[in-house]
């Protein structure tokens, strides 16, 4: 999920909104902001959609409201230089393939199967992406599981890694605020970049090689946490992850580090409260 929103905010008209709503600039807030579109997320997939009655339900129509609600407001303030609108078909297309783009292009790394059950997971989201406006026509999972990995390819050689070389200006600081909560930023773009680099090719177009060259000096893993926290993304999600057993574990563990991350931003958010000062409790 970190390396999915990363992806996102390379996006400059998602960055936009989310540094206009200042609801994630800083790492205890960003826990909440995107703990938020956990429970969300969890809601659409736990819960039955169609029926009024459920969280999944009600949760897809408050976030079609906010998302509303913040095109009328940052239309008033700021002015978009490019197209006319916030919040537009591309921009909720882009963000449906940022959820879901790593799945459908390592779809063995994450445990799904090839065939039926990656086929049955782009169905979900593509009815999730309807849900929530997105037209037909516009729809990145509208078609057969090979034109949606083209998609995926197109938009990572096209839209992710350009835009990494020349990332927007807000770009570092609301990603760090996301990261600082699970490790270092680097590592975590790196590990989209090497997706992206390893399919070169895969399924349509291939990129210039110099990219690799630039991406390794633009975000250098230059400390001995950093190529370990990288190693062990990619062991984990990449060859373990398959797994039923480890997965259990995995997800046990995952949780209870989310717990202790909870704790760490309720101790933060009190001290902060009590005293007025930040840091301290940057653990
Ligand atoms: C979000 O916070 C709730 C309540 O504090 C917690 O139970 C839940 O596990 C968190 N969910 C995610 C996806 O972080
Ligand atoms: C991608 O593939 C092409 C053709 O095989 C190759 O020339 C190019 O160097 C590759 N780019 C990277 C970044 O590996
Ligand atoms: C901060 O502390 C005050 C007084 O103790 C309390 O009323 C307020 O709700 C607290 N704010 C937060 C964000 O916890």
């Amino acid at each position: 999920m970190v390396v999915s929103l990363l992806s996102g905010l390379t996006f400059k008209s998602l960055l936009d909104v989310l540094v206009y709503t200042g609801k994630s600039d800083e790492k205890n807030k960003a826990y909440w902001r995107y703990n938020h579109t956990g429970i969300h997320v969890r809601s659409w997939i736990y819960s039955d959609v169609w029926d009024p009655s459920s969280e999944g339900h009600k949760s897809v129509k408050q976030v079609r409201l906010i998302h509303k609600s913040v095109a009328q407001r940052i239309a008033k303030d700021l002015k978009k230089e490019d197209s006319d609108k916030w919040v537009s078909q591309s921009d909720l297309a882009f963000t449906l393939v940022g959820f879901v783009g790593s799945i459908v292009i390592v779809p063995e790394g994450f445990g799904v199967t090839e065939s039926q059950d990656l086929n049955d997971y782009l169905f979900f989201w593509r009815v999730m992406g309807h849900l929530h406006g997105i037209k037909d026509e516009f729809n990145p999972f509208g078609g057969s599981v090979l034109s949606a990995k083209r998609t995926v390819y197109d938009m990572a050689q096209f839209c992710l890694l350009p835009s990494l070389l020349n990332p927007p200006e807000k770009f570092e600081s609301m990603a760090r605020a996301v990261s600082d909560n699970y490790g270092l930023l680097y590592p975590f773009i790196r590990y989209a970049t090497d997706l992206a680099l390893d399919n070169n090719g895969s399924y349509g177009e291939s990129v210039d090689e110099s990219y690799r060259e630039v991406i390794a000096k633009l975000y250098p893993l230059d400390s001995k946490e950093g190529k370990k926290q990288l190693a062990v993304m990619k062991w984990t999600y990449q060859t373990a992850y398959k797994y039923t057993i480890f997965r259990l574990i995995f997800d046990f563990l995952a949780n209870f580090h989310l717990e202790l991350i909870k704790l760490r931003v309720r101790l933060a958010t009190w001290w902060k409260n009590k005293t007025g000062r930040n840091s301290l409790l940057s653990l």
